[in-house]
């Protein structure tokens, strides 16, 4: 029997496919829609093992679309929702600020508008989680971390346009008591990440002995999160998490770019059975990418004190595993570097070597 009804958006998506996938079979009893318009970056081959499921259901469809929200949630009694749908890649906001605006902000408005309408104000039992990022808290310097209370400080078209959703979600809370819950999370990695980012496009371009472009210095600081601790975080908060509170996740895990990218190299030069120093030989410093927030660091001990999160993963074991899936799935690569992608990489890595 199922107890409760909950759309996913953006499951096709890096992030959302493991979320999809947790919830799906941890939960029998629930019924999962994902919802995704499956742009480049959405891809349902990352749901193959789980699509037969009988708790599960695919639905194509755009988030800023008003007329067709309505229809979805007059067809499924949802409980709650989990929005992940999002453009995420900060270089392709730099070169197209209006998508990121059109989906990231007018989406989450108009999802969150549809969500109110369609639960008639009544919000008894109902959850509107919105996934976010730590970048909406902008750059921090060689010290300091981002906490709930630090203030929105974007950089990027990107960052601007998840700090106004995050905005909307919150003023939803406060006008209309509406029920949401918020985290902002760090870098992600792990399996099936879009290799427009930093670590796949790394493992990607080491394989097939391809410069390896590192922004500016290679100096800017990130703080990497394994994926799946990511989906068990969203898990929890959305089940624990209180109403109208946002909670930071983070990896307690920070790296320079230059070292994880040499790290990347050595796990893989032993892996092909390359000679040490053949794979870090294709490192090549390229011109920097425009507001280039230099750090971001999480605290997440709200999350840890509670609701009793902690990241499972040494970030060692995690990028080997991350190195194998890729590995043992060139075809995933195959497919998402096609079409669109080819152009979009061509474009931003032929003007900057
Ligand atoms: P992604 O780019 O891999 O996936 C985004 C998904 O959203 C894709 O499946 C895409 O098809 C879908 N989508 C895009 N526009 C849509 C629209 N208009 N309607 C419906 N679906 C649409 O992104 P990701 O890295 O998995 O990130 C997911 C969410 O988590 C985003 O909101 C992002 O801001 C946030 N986040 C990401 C990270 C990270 O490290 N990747 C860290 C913190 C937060
Ligand atoms: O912090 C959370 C954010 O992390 C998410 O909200 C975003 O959706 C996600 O894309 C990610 O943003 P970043 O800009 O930090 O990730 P990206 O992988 O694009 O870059 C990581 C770092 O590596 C950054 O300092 C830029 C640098 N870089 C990136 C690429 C793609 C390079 O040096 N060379 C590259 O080719």
């Amino acid at each position: 029997m199922t107890t409760s009804t909950i759309l996913i958006t953006g499951g096709a998506g890096f992030i959302g496919s493991h979320v999809v996938r947790l919830f799906v079979t941890k939960y029998p009893q629930y019924k999962i829609v994902n919802l995704d318009a499956l742009t480049y970056a959405g891809n349902l081959e990352n749901l193959k093992d789980i699509e037969a499921a009988p708790n599960y259901q695919f639905e194509k469809g755009d988030i800023t679309d008003e007329a067709a929200m309505q229809q979805l949630f007059a067809r499924y009694a949802f409980d709650g929702v989990i929005h992940l749908a999002a453009e995420s890649h900060v270089d392709r906001s730099i070169s197209d600020p209006l998508q990121f605006v059109k989906t990231n902000v007018l989406g989450t408005a108009n999802l969150l508008n549809v969500a109110r309408k369609a639960w008639a104000n009544a919000f008894s039992g109902k959850r509107f989680y919105h996934v976010s990022t730590d970048e909406v808290y902008g750059s921090l310097g060689e010290e300091g971390f981002f906490t709930e209370e630090t203030a929105y400080d974007p950089r990027s078209p990107y960052s601007a346009s998840k700090a106004a959703s995050d905005h909307f979600v919150m003023a939803y809370y406060h006008t209309y008591h509406f029920p949401v819950v918020m985290s902002n999370c760090s870098n992600n990695y792990g399996s099936h990440h879009f290799p427009e980012k930093l670590i796949p496009l790394m493992i990607n371009n080491i394989l097939h002995k391809k410069t390896l472009p590192v922004y500016g210095k290679g100096e800017n600081v990130r703080d990497w999160l394994w994926v799946e601790d990511h989906a068990k975080a969203i898990d929890l908060i959305y089940h624990t998490g209180k109403e109208g509170e946002k909670y930071n996740v983070g990896g307690f895990n920070e790296w320079k770019n230059i070292d994880l990218v040499h790290l990347l190299c050595s796990i893989m030069d032993k892996k092909l059975g390359r000679n040490e120093g053949e794979s870090a030989s294709l490192i090549s410093y390229v011109t920097d990418r425009p507001g280039h927030d230099l750090r971001y660091a999480i605290d997440a001990t709200k999350l840890t004190r509670e609701l009793g999160w902690k990241p499972s993963l040494q970030f060692e074991e995690g990028l080997e595993k991350t190195v194998d899936w890729y590995l043992n799935n060139k075809d995933w690569v195959e497919h998402v570097t096609s079409g669109d992608y080819k152009k979009y990489y061509q474009a931003q890595y032929e003007q900057k070597s």
